[in-house]
């Protein structure tokens, strides 16, 4: 059936790491792969301004770059691939976060030079909490990096995923032979800048290949090859399907050595779009009326016409242009004419959509993150999208008295698109206001400024760890400013912990409270 088949051919996947592990030039390879890019570096002349910027956001025109993720899609080997970007650096937002809801699974990038990076764990923290199959790629293999056990230690202990290696490296830096491909029984050898040579295990004790088995750095590879069948976990495709195992790949996205043979094995493996969840069913994606829900709304995009785009994720039935849908929430019936694909920053216009694939659809303000629409007879809400624990925070206040009324408008507006989050101070009501990055404030900023005719004044408190506190009643007595007592929007408490230490501390005193992790329980 032709639905099955759309659906079994989509690899919908987000590439994560931390700023400069090579996200861009891993993304920039697989487009080549999917020639959809002609040359490297195109997509990141985004950052010189080589992409028409003229309809983005002020703030993403001011600092050339973007804003909210974009998606790219192109054909490989007979897949539809689907990458959703995340965007790194300090346009760090809870639309990243959120856009990891909308993947069925993710490549983690890893610089071998540097090993875990700090962002690297926040965007892996929300893969686990939603149980998505992470495949890790580690980069840089042309460089002197850190020895292979160790960086596979750290990421067992660190991120407290089970790894194997799905090749290992014969060497690094100038001493870097290849990678031994042990999914595929081959040798895969390391000829310099774009060349790459493919031995069957079998083929490697021929004479001709002397030149290579000889060296001592093969030699001493083969031996950790021995140990690594021995003493290392079993492959198990069920485990990584469900976030348990992470199969790791070893390589050069510049080079570009092994991004191909990973990106075979990716395709195959990674799994096409899964049954989805509402409130009291499961959606199958073949079930045959199509539902999505929306991920991200990207504001303003054009200040000029306030519109906004919402993006869509399809995770049921068919799409169409022009189809009449349902928005869950309002009952309301929505004509979807003008609907848009993604390639980097260009945009054209989609007429069919399958499950796994995501659309723009153009907002004139009547979409909410985590609204489902639909066209089946049968009412359809997709789970709430859950809350994502902010770390950074900021006192917030209108700089004008008189504009109150504004003020309270516009950050209730804002709250309620989950472009920021907002809690209350207790039992003093200050305002503070949550964000997973800097950029979010600037946003806010930006957009109470000019959509609500308000300044606002902001004051940091700092980086701080929040907990939850599932009681209703607390000892205002036990808090102060390394451990501030706030409420979220549902009023529910909070504690806002100033580092590590000033939690251990607390813990340790108060161990009748129960401290709630959101990383932990979504
Ligand atoms: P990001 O998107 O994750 O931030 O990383 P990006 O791909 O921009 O890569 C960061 C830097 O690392 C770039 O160098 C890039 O060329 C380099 N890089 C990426 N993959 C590899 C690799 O496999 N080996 C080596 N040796 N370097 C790699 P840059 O100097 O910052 O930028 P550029 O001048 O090359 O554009």
């Amino acid at each position: 059936m032709k639905l099955t088949e759309e659906i079994n051919k989509r690899k919908t996947f987000a590439i994560i790491s931390h700023p400069d592990a090579g996200k861009t030039t891993m993304t920039e390879k697989l487009l080549l792969f999917g020639q959809q890019i002609r040359s490297a570096g195109t997509v990141k002349g985004k950052k010189s301004g080589k992409f028409a910027t003229s309809d983005w956001m002020e703030i993403e025109k001011q600092r050339g770059i973007s804003v909210t993720s974009s998606v790219m899609n192109f054909a490989y080997q007979g897949y539809h691939v689907n990458i959703l970007d995340t965007p790194g650096h300090e346009d760090f937002s809870e639309d990243t976060y959120r856009t990891l809801t909308a993947v069925d699974s993710v490549i983690m990038i890893i610089d071998a030079t540097k090993g875990i990076e700090p962002q690297t764990i926040k965007l892996f923290k929300v893969c686990k909490m939603r149980g998505i199959p992470i495949f890790t790629f580690i980069n840089k293999l042309d460089r002197e990096g850190r020895d292979p056990f160790e960086l596979l230690e750290q990421i067992e202990d660190v991120l407290e995923i089970e790894t194997y290696p799905m090749n290992w490296p014969a060497g690094m830096g100038k001493r870097f032979l290849g990678i031994f491909d042990r999914y595929h029984k081959q040798f895969v050898r390391f000829k310099g800048n774009e060349e790459e040579e493919y031995i069957p295990y079998a083929d490697l004790d021929k004479d001709s290949y002397l030149d290579l088995t000889e060296q001592p750095m093969y030699q001493e590879t083969l031996e950790e090859l021995a140990l690594l069948d021995e003493a290392g976990d079993p492959f198990s495709l069920d485990r990584v399907m469900i976030g348990e195992q992470t199969p790791v790949f070893f390589g050069s996205a510049l080079a570009p050595f092994g991004v191909e043979v990973f990106f075979n094995t990716f395709v195959k493996m990674a799994p096409s779009p899964k049954p989805r969840k509402t409130a009291d069913k499961i959606i199958q994606p073949d079930y045959d009326a199509f539902s999505g829900y929306i991920f991200k709304i990207q504001a303003n995009m054009n200040p000029a016409h306030r519109d906004r785009i919402a993006f869509l994720r399809v995770c049921s039935g068919r799409f169409e242009r022009g189809m009449s849908v349902k928005l869950s929430r309002t009952d309301k019936t929505i004509k979807l004419n003008q609907t848009q694909q993604f390639l980097a920053a260009s945009r054209e216009t989609v007429d069919v959509a399958y499950p796994g694939d995501i659309i723009g659809i153009y907002d004139p303000g009547y979409y909410r993150i985590g609204d489902t629409l639909t066209d089946s007879k049968e009412p359809i809400q997709y789970d709430e999208l859950p809350q994502f624990p902010p770390d950074l925070f900021k006192r917030v206040t209108a700089k004008n008295v008189m504009k109150s009324k504004q003020f309270k408008k516009g950050l209730d507006q804002l709250v309620q698109e989950g472009a920021i989050q907002l809690f209350t101070g207790h039992p003093y009501e200050t305002l503070i206001i949550g964000a997973v990055g800097e950029l979010q404030y600037q946003v806010f900023e930006h957009r109470m400024k000019h959509e609500y005719n308000v300044e606002v004044q902001l004051e940091s408190i700092g980086e701080r760890i929040p907990r939850w506190l599932d009681q209703k009643e607390v000892d205002v007595k036990l808090f102060d400013e390394r451990n501030m007592l706030v409420k979220d929007r549902e009023g529910q408490f909070l504690v806002l912990f100033k580092n590590e230490f000033a939690l251990n501390w607390f813990k340790d005193k108060h161990k009748e409270i129960d401290l709630i992790d959101l990383f932990e329980v979504n």
